[in-house]
Order: structure tokens, then C-alpha cells, then sequence
């Protein structure tokens, strides 16, 4: 099967056309989709795609195991209610509520994180399959890490070449979870990890800045004044409008993007209207 790849932003994302991802690709062909990801930078979309759940899952696979899989680990206990009921690789993204319970996470990820950035083996690629998606709105920006690293300053690289930063999914839940909801597990130390501020991709060798409001707490080492104005700079630098990409969904999208460059940030502008998306999650390797 040949497939084309257009570049949709210089530095980050590409579109990938002449694959229909229901039908077995063969190692070949998920070869070159996976060198066309790392090439546009971390995030390619096939658009027009009919996936059922278990196609999704089948295609995910070929990218390294999957959170919640048989004999993986879950993506942790307070998002359970969110997987798919019968399939706990799937995380819905959805503000859809069926016979009175809400399908899957609504609002999931409307702040700049890095998926699972709070466990020893982070998430490596993410696979969002678009199933339903507002008129207008619900987009998802990504920030380049990798571009962000570079424009740094000498000086600047060499003083966050040493830093370690402690990532805890506590802090995502003080701030994005009703109490309710967080299961207390998963605040008790299990879901903390620590990881170099700047890590070196594992398959490209670049080098990415690696901290995310999201979950990561502190910089270890450094006075909680002096760990919040490191990482508050960063994360303005991060974000700067040259290192971020917007992308608009269209239904039958699938997308997959990079955690170990990538941040992401779900932008829940679109009121009651639905958005119904299903994740995957590949487990990546420890951070280096
Ligand atoms: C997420 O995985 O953080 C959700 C992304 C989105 O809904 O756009």
C-alpha cells in the first residue's frame, strides 16, 4: 500500500493519504508511517478513516504495547470509569452521557500536559480517533518540545542539562479533577516519577525539553520559589506561538502524536455540543 506524507506545519505535524487503516498494513508499511511520524516531528493525521474500536486497537499495537492491555498496566485508577467497557485500552475522551453516566472523560486534557508524564514508563505515542467532533471548536494544540529546546540559549542548555523534575498525577488532580473522582491510590506515590528536564529522543536522538504544567511539580533540587519561575519560563517559552500547532478535527480523523516531544492542550471551547473521542496509549521507555 503507498501512501503520500504533506507537511501541515514546518516543524511538527504531516498528513499521511492512501492508507486505509481497517485493512492489515504489514510491517513495511507501518515502518515507513512510523519514520514518516518521527520525520514531520511527532504528529501525523490520516484523515477519513472508519476504525471500529478493535480496528484501533490492532493499528495501535504495532506501535509498542498499550496501557491497559493484557498484561500492561493500566493507565491508573481514577480514569477507569473512562475506559471503554469492553476494552481497557481505550480511554473515551467524551462529554456524551448515556443512561445517566457520562461515557468518558469530558474535557480530558484542557491543560498543556504530556501523557502519563507521571510514570516510569511515560506514554510514547498517543492515537486519538475522532468520532464525533463539535460543528466548530474542540480543537487540540500541540507544542513543539524539541523546537522549543533549540531556540534556547547556550547557557540556558547547560543549566537544565543536569535537572531533574518530579512529575505527580496530584497535581493534575488538584486542579482538574472534582475530589470525588480521584481515586486516593492514585496519590499515593504511585504515580510519581521522576525525569531529566531535557530527555534525548529514544529513535531520533534530538533532544526535547521534557516538564509540563500538567504534572510536573518540581524541579528537584531548587526552593519551591526558584523551581516555579524555572518552570513557569519555561513553559511561556514552550508555548510561544513559533513552537505551536493547531489542529483542527474532522470526523474519521485518527492522529497520532508524540509525548516524548510533544506537549498537548485540549481546547474546550464548544459548550454542550459533542466531542467523542477514543485514545489509545503506547507505553514508551524510561526517559533518558
Ligand atoms: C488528551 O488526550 O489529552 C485529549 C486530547 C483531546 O481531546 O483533544
Amino acid at each position: 500500500m503507498d501512501f503520500t506524507v504533506k507537511p501541515l506545519s514546518p516543524s511538527l505535524a504531516a498528513e499521511i493519504t492512501g492508507l486505509d487503516l481497517t485493512q492489515p498494513l504489514g510491517a513495511n508499511v507501518i515502518g515507513a508511517v512510523r519514520q514518516a511520524w518521527l520525520d514531520a516531528g511527532g504528529l501525523v493525521v490520516i484523515r477519513s478513516q472508519k476504525l471500529t474500536t478493535a480496528h484501533h486497537i490492532a493499528f495501535s499495537r504495532q506501535f509498542g504495547p498499550l496501557f491497559g492491555a493484557p498484561g500492561q498496566p493500566p493507565l491508573q485508577d481514577t480514569v477507569s470509569r473512562y475506559l471503554h467497557p469492553e476494552h481497557p485500552e481505550i480511554y473515551r475522551v467524551s462529554n456524551k452521557v448515556e443512561g445517566g453516566v457520562a461515557m468518558g472523560r469530558a474535557r480530558a486534557g484542557t491543560y498543556w500536559h504530556s501523557d502519563v508524564s507521571f510514570r516510569d514508563r511515560p506514554a510514547a505515542a498517543s492515537i486519538l480517533n475522532a468520532i464525533e467532533i463539535p460543528a466548530v471548536g474542540g480543537d487540540t494544540l500541540f507544542a513543539d518540545m524539541a523546537q522549543a529546546y533549540a531556540a534556547l540559549s547556550d547557557t540556558m542548555k547547560k543549566t537544565l542539562a543536569p535537572l531533574r523534575a518530579v512529575h505527580d498525577f496530584a497535581v493534575a488532580a488538584a486542579s482538574q479533577y472534582a475530589k470525588p473522582i480521584v481515586v486516593e491510590k492514585d496519590l499515593e506515590g504511585g504515580n510519581r516519577s521522576v525525569h531529566p528536564v531535557v530527555r534525548t529522543h529514544a529513535e531520533t536522538g534530538r533532544k526535547s525539553l521534557y516538564v509540563n504544567p500538567g504534572f510536573t511539580s518540581h524541579l528537584e533540587g531548587f526552593a519551591a520559589a526558584e523551581s516555579r519561575a524555572i518552570l513557569d519560563y519555561l513553559y511561556a517559552h514552550a508555548t510561544r506561538p513559533e513552537f505551536v500547532y493547531r489542529y483542527r478535527w474532522q470526523r474519521g480523523d485518527v492522529v497520532i502524536w508524540d509525548n516524548r516531544s510533544l506537549m498537548h492542550y485540549a481546547v474546550a471551547d464548544y459548550g454542550d455540543e459533542p466531542r467523542y473521542m477514543e485514545r489509545t496509549t503506547v507505553i514508551g521507555e524510561r526517559p533518558q
